[in-house]
């Protein structure tokens, strides 16, 4: 029976160490590109997908995240008596009225496959999309999100699907490393999957970026792996597993990705992001063609 995605997991508990000591007492998805935080580009994107149930998996200062997906009753109040209507548009659409959002926490960050576990019991048996928020994907203009692309090859596979982008060989060992058979122009059949291999044991340059579709058989499949490589239980090592047992597809998304948990991701995604937008992008331009670099 073939069954569609209902349940998002964001895994937000990571110590966001990159970003000290911006994420001392914040969490680094609450970090803004241009005015939005991370985690609202990847709501948005699942949202996009069809996708109505959000399931955060938080650590410490959580409260920033539920604030962020609450009603903000004074502001409302506030916005509606000045008739700033714009603005209380703006507020309004960051929690739909058809979008329920679930909070669970993970005492400990042990690894974002045991964050991913922290979340089993809301998904329902049924499959589920992962998204780290600190990946910010961007689709093809006037295109599709990437969750979206994803959603679509589930649609017509049942199969779990990685979002998977080429890298260069220098940088694979920052990343979990898939090989297989093709299925066709962005369609792998997954045979292979390595966490952070060194260049010359890596079986390929496809690396997964962080959105994943997976069937709930995965749950078995961490908790059979363990603590992995720098002793955390790694998502990659559960999928590894699950890809003796099922099909799982690796997809070349269309689009572009910004590491954001990386300073120079997150500041390329900034000035990116700020030329396409509308309010500042004018002004903006002007200003990096009146610098000398
Ligand atoms: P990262 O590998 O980027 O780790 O996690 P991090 O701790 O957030 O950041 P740095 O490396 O210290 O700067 C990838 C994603 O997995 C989540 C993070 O929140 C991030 O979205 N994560 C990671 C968890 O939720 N729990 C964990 O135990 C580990």
């Amino acid at each position: 029976m073939s069954s569609t995605l209902r349940t998002a997991v964001f895994p937000v508990a990571g110590m966001g160490t990159r970003f000290l000591p911006a994420t001392k007492a914040s969490p680094k998805e609450m970090l803004p590109v241009v005015d939005k935080p991370l985690i609202q580009y990847a709501v948005e994107e699942a949202y996009e997908a069809g996708i109505r149930h959000m399931v955060f998996v938080t650590g410490r200062s959580k409260r920033a995240i539920e604030d962020h997906f609450d009603t903000a009753y004074e502001l409302e109040a506030e916005l509606q008596a000045a008739q700033k209507n714009a603005l209380l548009d703006v507020v309004r659409s960051v929690q739909p009225e058809d979008m329920q959002c679930t909070y669970v926490r993970q005492a400990r960050a042990l690894g974002l496959g045991h964050a991913v576990l922290c979340a089993e019991h809301l998904v329902e048996n049924k499959p589920f999309a992962v998204l780290l928020a600190d990946d910010l994907m961007q689709g093809l203009q006037g295109g599709p999100g990437v969750l979206k692309q994803m959603a679509d090859v589930f649609a017509q596979t049942q199969a779990s699907v990685l979002a998977v982008q080429e890298v260069p060989i220098e940088q694979v060992h920052r990343y979990g490393i898939v090989s297989g058979t093709a299925l066709g122009e962005r369609l792998v059949n997954v045979q292979h999957m390595v966490e952070k291999p060194a260049a010359d044991v890596a079986p390929s340059r496809l690396a997964v970026a962080g959105r994943y579709i997976l069937t709930p058989a995965v749950f078995d499949q961490i908790r059979a792996g363990g603590r992995g490589v720098q002793g955390e239980i790694q998502l990659t090592d559960g999928i590894a597993g699950l890809l003796k047992t099922e099909k799982v597809l690796a997809y070349t998304y269309q689009g572009k990705r910004f590491d954001c948990g990386s300073k120079q991701g997150f500041l390329q995604a900034t000035v990116e992001l700020a030329l396409q937008h509308a309010e500042v992008s004018e002004e903006f331009r002007h200003y990096l063609q009146s610098q000398k670099f």
